[in-house]
C-alpha cells in the first residue's frame, strides 16, 4: 500500500494549492492512505472546522497537528467529535481530543499518531516513553507516526528508537522540508521533516518583512500569510500491508 504524507499547511492559500494538488497527486501515486498536517491552516494561525473541512475535502484520510492546535477554541469541539483529527498524544489527558486513531481501510487497519518533541518546545509528557505505553496497545500493522518536533537530533532519535516497531515516522512542524528520506535498518520509513504547504516567498509561509523586523527589533510584530505561488511538500511511503514494513519512501515537493 501507499500513503502519502504531506506537511504542515498554511493559511487558505496552503488549503487552496491542497485542494487543487491533492487529488493530482493521490491519482499519480495511486495513494491508499493520505496524512496532512493541519496545524496552521486557519489564516490566523492554528485549525478551524472550517479549515479542517478544506483538507478533508482534499482527500486528506487522517490531519495531524503540533504545537499550535490549540490556538483557536472553535477547534476545541471537533477535536473531540472528529476521531481523525488528531492532536498530540502526549498532552495531558485532560485536554480536547485525541492523539491517535485506526482506520479501517478494508483489508488492513491504519494507525496514525500524532507526538510532539519536547526540546525547545512545551514540556510535554516524555515521547519517548508515551510511545513505549502506545505501541503496546496498538494491533494494526501499519502504523504512520507524525512526530512534530523542532530538533533533528529529537527526531532521528525518537525514530531510531522506535524503529521495527512502526512503519513510517514522519518529521514536521520546521516548514523546513530535510532531504535526508530513508528507510532505517529495521524497515521503518523516515523523514526528519516533511516541510509545508504554503505560499513559497515566504519565511514559514508567512510574510517576511515582519519577521525581519522582529529579529532586528525584538519587538512584537503583526504576522500574516504570505502572497504569491505557493509548494506542497511530503512524501510517498510504500509499506507491505503483510508485515507492516516499509518499502520504500520518495520525497514530493511541487510548485
Ligand atoms: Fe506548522
Ligand atoms: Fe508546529
Amino acid at each position: 500500500m501507499r500513503i502519502l504524507c504531506i506537511g504542515d499547511v498554511v493559511g487558505s492559500a496552503g488549503c487552496e494549492f491542497l485542494l487543487s494538488e491533492l487529488p493530482k497527486l493521490r491519482r499519480f501515486y495511486n495513494a491508499d492512505f493520505t496524512a496532512v498536517n493541519g496545524e496552521n491552516s486557519n489564516n490566523q494561525n492554528g485549525i478551524t472546522p472550517k479549515s479542517a473541512d478544506i483538507i478533508f475535502s482534499a482527500g486528506a484520510d487522517v490531519i495531524t497537528t503540533g504545537n499550535h492546535v490549540f490556538k483557536k477554541r472553535e477547534i476545541y469541539d471537533y477535536l473531540d467529535e472528529n476521531p481523525y483529527i488528531l492532536r498530540p498524544a502526549n498532552y495531558p489527558d485532560s485536554t480536547p481530543g485525541r492523539g491517535f486513531c485506526t482506520v479501517d481501510k478494508g483489508r488492513y487497519d491504519v494507525c496514525v499518531i500524532n507526538l510532539m518533541g519536547v526540546v525547545f518546545m512545551e514540556n510535554l509528557a516524555n515521547p519517548f516513553r508515551y510511545i513505549d505505553s502506545l505501541l503496546n496497545g496498538i494491533k494494526a500493522k501499519v502504523v504512520l507516526v507524525d512526530f512534530h518536533a523542532e530538533a533533528t537530533s529529537e527526531k532521528i532519535a525518537l525514530a531510531s528508537y522506535i524503529d521495527g516497531r512502526v512503519s513510517a515516522v514522519v518529521g514536521t512542524h520546521t516548514h523546513v522540508q530535510t532531504a535526508d528520506e530513508r528507510l532505517l535498518p529495521k524497515g521503518t520509513a523516515f523523514i526528519t521533516d516533511l516541510g509545508m504547504t504554503g505560499p513559497k516567498n515566504s519565511s514559514l509561509g508567512l510574510c517576511i518583512e515582519p519577521i525581519i523586523q522582529k529579529f532586528i527589533n525584538y519587538m512584537p510584530v503583526r504576522y500574516s500569510v504570505a502572497d504569491g505561488a505557493c509548494i506542497l511538500c511530503g512524501v510517498c511511503i510504500e509499506i507491505d500491508e503483510k508485515t507492516g514494513k516499509a518499502l520504500s519512501i520518495e520525497r514530493i515537493q511541487i510548485e
